[in-house]
């Protein structure tokens, strides 16, 4: 009895540790995330050898804003694991739903895991924000994240927004081959006339959003004052997923122009700024209107009658892998078709990471059934810098070049809905 108490006294003395640097890292105002998780430092690959290389020809960087909320921790880890590449930057959030020990829990996770401590390019946001993605606290979140990534570093050149409920269709190495060969000024933004936006009273109906002075996660509520429209811009929208460029969110974050700070305040009071925002900046700025593509890559299955995107299953695994789209949402936790995915298209061992080029003792010969049967860990390391697409990756390079050429034949997508 006493020596089991004495290991489990260890155990939590060891916990301890590892939480207090965690806590005490998230509890500071300055930016944490600097020194969040690679205070081990003796674990991290040389610089030389985790740092992208930016040459004219060499891949992009992407980086990740992934959130989520109650309960979601599992499925966050899980989504990670499915994007992951060392070139890459990624952000993690759990809102105010969730309690202190779920974003602890995140942060273990990623800290315990070996490629993740190597590489030192996943942040977990250490703090409590409230926020509800019908609301501008989500809208607030999202730039507060491209804000963080562009501090952690300059090298990237697309912000991708994720929930814990998305989840990729294409390997990273396929992702990153196709984006390779695009300007990247690009902004993959879709401008759906969805039915709802057309009605003009929902933009003009005024909402507050508790979550911007509550430190938990309330409801929206609706006023009975309806505004008129505004004349000094025009309102776009659509789909509020989207892959951004690194120029529009420097432009958003610490741009010097004032349309994206008067649009955020505007949009304070609007129900579903996310669908809203970055359509009405980009297509209200002379400067970014015509780096837009009417497509965010995402597949999304509209239900008519409620307007909600349907949950995704094992029945549209065939449309969805053969579709243009580099993401797919929403899912259900542990969904068979993610397995599906898994298996067919990530060549995801269980808990492992997507395997890459960067990753020598697996790479080409890791035939699906051994691969998923062993917890994978990547003991030798690769370069970074190279890539290699299958067939999917080739597929989607030649759509993107097809989009450029439609692109350049019409330069603006931008569809006003109000
Ligand atoms: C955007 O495209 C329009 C129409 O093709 C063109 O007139 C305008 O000069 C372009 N703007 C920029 C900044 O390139
Ligand atoms: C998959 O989703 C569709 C639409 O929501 C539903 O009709 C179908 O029954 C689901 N199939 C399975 C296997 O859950
Ligand atoms: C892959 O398999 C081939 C033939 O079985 C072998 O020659 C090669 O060394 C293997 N490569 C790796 C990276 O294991
Ligand atoms: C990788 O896994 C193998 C077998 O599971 C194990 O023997 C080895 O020590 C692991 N390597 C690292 C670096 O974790």
């Amino acid at each position: 009895m006493s020596r089991h108490y004495s290991w489990v006294w260890g155990y939590c003395l060891w916990l301890l540790g590892i939480f207090t640097s965690l806590v005490l890292l998230g509890a500071l105002s300055r930016p944490y995330f600097q020194d969040g998780v690679s205070d081990q430092t003796s674990f991290e690959l040389p610089i030389s050898m985790r740092v992208p290389s930016k040459g004219p020809n060499d891949p992009p960087v992407l980086a990740y804003y992934v959130s989520g909320s109650h309960g979601d921790g599992k499925k966050v880890l899980r989504l990670l694991k499915a994007i992951y590449h060392p070139r890459n930057q990624y952000l993690l959030q759990l809102d105010a739903g969730s309690a202190d020990s779920e974003r602890r829990e995140l942060a273990l996770w990623v800290q315990s895991d070996t490629v993740f401590r190597a590489y030192g390019n996943v942040n977990v946001v250490g703090r409590s924000y409230a926020f509800n993605q019908m609301g501008a606290s989500a809208l607030a979140a999202t730039l507060q994240a491209a804000a963080l990534l562009l501090k952690i570093s300059t090298d990237w050149d697309w912000f991708v927004t994720l929930s814990a409920s998305d989840y990729p269709l294409l390997a990273q190495d396929d992702i990153l081959h196709a984006f390779t060969f695009l300007p990247r000024d690009l902004n993959f933004i879709d401008f759906t006339r969805e039915t709802g936006w057309s009605k003009r009273q929902l933009i003009n109906q005024i909402i507050v959003d508790p979550n911007l002075y509550f430190k938990k996660n309330s409801a929206i509520f609706y006023t009975a004052e309806i505004r008129t429209r505004p004349d000094a811009f025009r309102i776009f929208g659509g789909s509020p997923w989207m892959i951004l460029s690194k120029a529009f969110m420097e432009y958003c974050v610490q741009g010097w122009d004032n349309l994206p700070r008067k649009l955020l305040m505007y949009f304070t009071n609007v129900a579903f700024p996310l669908k809203l925002y970055f359509h009405t900046v980009i297509c209200n700025s002379p400067e970014f209107q015509n780096t837009t593509v009417d497509n965010n890559l995402w597949y999304v299955i509209w239900d008519a009658t409620t307007g909600k995107p349907l949950k995704l299953n094992i029945s549209d695994y065939y449309k969805m892998v053969s579709s243009e789209a580099v993401f797919a949402r929403p899912f259900r936790e542990g969904d068979p078709v993610l397995y599906e995915l898994d298996k067919n298209v990530l060549n995801r061992p269980r808990d492992g990471v997507v395997p890459g080029k960067w990753c020598l003792d697996r790479g080409m010969n890791a035939s699906i059934d051994s691969s998923i049967t062993r917890k994978d860990n990547c003991s030798s390391w690769g370069d970074i810098n190279v890539i290699e697409p299958g067939l999917h990756g080739l597929k989607l390079g030649t759509f993107f070049s097809n989009l450029g050429t439609e692109r350049r034949l019409r330069a603006k997508h931008c569809h006003s809905i109000a």
